[in-house]
């Protein structure tokens, strides 16, 4: 793809390329050698530029750190068999990106800007995209407030940054979940649909009680009465019962626009599998689960793509869910992810972009 704004680039020093093991990637810890930046000051976004990850120098008064007015993306590059670099969906993150800056009172960020850094920052740094299976490149777009003012107020500065690292698997195997009827990840009215960070720092005592119990994730309930199954972990979630696909709807402002979610969603439309958008209640499942009509349950996010679920614990018990076939819809949809976006098979709604 051309590109077409002059991004002045900074090259490292001291690249960590060589010393990286590519077959042993745990997720988020090893990080690329160049980040782009992007400054907000006097309502506009100026000095872009790329250059070598480092500490960012911040005061101790810089106001997302006390208030929490920052927000993500989270996408992935893959590498082909050919060795070409292909991205999947960038200009939804982009506009998922000004989605949560709207709601967190930040600028919004111009497509050229989110997209030219991100394909340059790509084109320098494409060494570090992994050709093992499995395997990509996690690119994590942020932006946060940079004023140095304690009052609560929306900042009238801010930094746009993205850096990426290597990444293997997010799960090495399928997960267990907590039906979570006590702690909240959002109510309405509030910022759940929003990729804010206060999101993930909300759930993370519940999910640790979890662990401590023996869970990998929790199954979240909405907050008004605990009553309705609305995402996992840090994924949307979906169900097949009776051979019919549910997962959660977006119109209540508690749940993410997740674009796994939204791509699995038109990959089960394009071959006409039976899917519901609606709320799938806490009985209904514990019924279904009763009775042993709970097919499938997984998570779909970016980091893990699809995260097969194996045991549901509600109201005091454990239930594990059947082993699936090879032709589970699960385990198709992933192929059929994965295979667009290795560049395998085809894709029929544009979907990816080749660097
Ligand atoms: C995702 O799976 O898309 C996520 O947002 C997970 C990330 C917070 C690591």
């Amino acid at each position: 793809m051309k590109t077409s704004l002059a991004i002045p680039v900074t090259k490292t020093q001291s690249s960590r390329l060589s010393q990286t093991d590519f077959s042993n990637l745990v997720f988020g810890k090893t990080i690329s050698d160049h980040m782009f930046v992007a400054d907000f000051k006097n309502g506009e976004w100026s000095d872009l530029r790329i250059e070598p990850y480092a500490p960012l120098h911040l005061n101790p008064s810089n106001a997302a750190l006390h208030y929490g007015q920052s927000i993500f993306e989270g996408l992935k590059a893959y590498k082909n068999e050919n060795g070409e670099i292909i991205i999947f969906r960038a200009d939804a993150n982009w506009s998922r990106m000004n989605e949560s800056a709207e709601r967190m009172c930040m600028p919004s960020l111009p497509e050229e800007v989110f997209m030219e850094g991100l394909l340059q920052l790509l084109e320098l740094d494409k060494a570090w995209v992994p050709s093992a299976k499995g395997a990509s490149l996690y690119i994590r777009p942020f932006m946060f407030a940079t004023d140095d003012y304690i009052g609560v107020k929306p900042s009238d500065t801010y930094k746009f940054i993205i850096f990426t690292c290597p990444v293997g698997n997010y799960y090495s195997k399928p997960v267990s979940v907590k039906v979570e009827t006590k702690f909240t990840r959002a109510t309405e009215g509030g910022t759940g649909a929003a990729k804010t960070a206060g999101n993930y720092a909300a759930s993370l005592f519940p999910a640790l009680q979890a662990q401590k119990a023996g869970y990998d994730q929790l199954l979240w309930t909405d907050g008004k009465s605990h009553s309705n199954i609305e995402e996992s972990g840090t994924m949307n979630v979906m169900f097949k019962i009776n051979g019919k696909i549910i997962t959660a709807p977006t119109n209540t402002g508690t749940i993410l626009k997740g674009i796994t979610r939204n791509s699995v969603i038109q990959l089960a439309k394009d071959w006409d599998e039976s899917l519901e958008e609606r709320f799938l209640s806490v009985s209904e499942l514990k019924s279904a689960l009763e009775a042993g009509q709970v097919d499938e349950a997984f998570g779909t996010g970016t980091a893990a793509t699809i995260a097969h679920i194996y045991k549901i614990h509600l109201d005091g018990k454990d239930y594990i869910l059947p082993e699936k076939p090879a032709d589970a819809f699960s385990h198709r949809v992933l192929a059929a992810l994965d295979g667009i976006k290795y560049g395998t098979v085809a894709d029929p709604h544009d979907w990816i972009i080749k660097i």
